[in-house]
């Protein structure tokens, strides 16, 4: 059976919200779910994938398939977890002639292969941030309860307008339920009729995963975290059929 691929892309604007760290379990709560997915590191500058997993990406990288010096297969890594990766990357010497962003074109071998594919790129929203959402049909807003994470996440919201993709929720990250915290009121005011697809806790158990190079989903499935991550998985699923 042909399989209809979904693109996604992570956008936040504002660093350290948990876009990888989101991608990452994403990727692997929908394999359980029996979705084949991949997560793209499409943050060529500087790249967390292969580190967040342990990887050493050697030559096959997303770097190589965007020279034309590889096949985009050549370069999917088979994580511990079962997770699968396209690394970009580590070394500075790779990124310097990032104008070869197209994205698209590298990703394209990918269609009907995936159900999948999750780009993790960088904070801001300018250069490979924008494309890698020209690459994507849908973005998935990564963002955490406070106020300057909101600001950018409603600037990469429009942005994701703006280039027509489709923008399929928010996923409130690193979520405390202290007082202090905005309010999910607040924040569903902010973001319009996007719906806010989960609310991921605050979980040490996240950075202790991470820590040992293993997305939380597979390392503590059990965790907050993790069931947080399965929940988005299962939502994301559900919103596409
Ligand atoms: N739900 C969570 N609970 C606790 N810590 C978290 C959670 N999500 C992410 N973190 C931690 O926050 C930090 C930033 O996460 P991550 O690297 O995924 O963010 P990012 O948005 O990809 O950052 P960048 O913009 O630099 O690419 C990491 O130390 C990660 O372990
Ligand atoms: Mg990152």
């Amino acid at each position: 059976m042909i399989k209809i691929t979904r693109y996604i892309v992570a956008l936040s604007g504002k660093g350290g919200v948990g876009k990888t760290t989101t991608m990452l379990n994403l990727g692997l709560a929908l394999r359980q779910l029996g979705k084949e997915s991949i997560v793209v590191d499409t943050n060529l500058i500087t790249p967390n994938v292969a580190l967040q997993l342990g990887l050493t990406p050697n030559t096959a990288t997303l770097n190589r398939v965007l020279y034309k010096q590889a096949s985009i297969f050549d370069a999917i890594h088979v994580h511990e977890s079962g997770l699968h990766v396209v690394p970009a990357g580590l070394s500075a010497l790779e990124y310097q002639n990032h104008f070869l962003t197209d994205f698209r074109d590298a990703l394209l071998p990918l269609e009907s292969r995936y159900d999948f594919v999750l780009m993790d790129c960088g904070a801001g929203l300018w250069g490979e941030v924008s494309q890698s959402a020209k690459a994507a049909n849908e973005a998935l807003i990564i963002t955490n309860p406070e106020l300057t994470a909101m600001i950018d996440s409603i600037k990469a919201i429009k942005m994701a307008e703006k280039l027509g993709v489709d923008v399929s929720g928010v996923v409130l990250n690193k979520v405390m339920g202290k007082k202090y915290e905005l309010k999910e009121k607040v924040i569903e005011g902010m973001i319009n009729d996007y719906p806010i697809l989960s609310k991921i806790p605050f979980d040490k158990k996240v950075l202790k995963s991470n820590n040992l190079r293993k997305p939380v989903v597979g390392y503590k499935p059990r965790s907050k975290a993790a069931k947080a991550y399965k929940k988005l998985a299962k939502v994301l699923i559900e919103i596409g059929n």
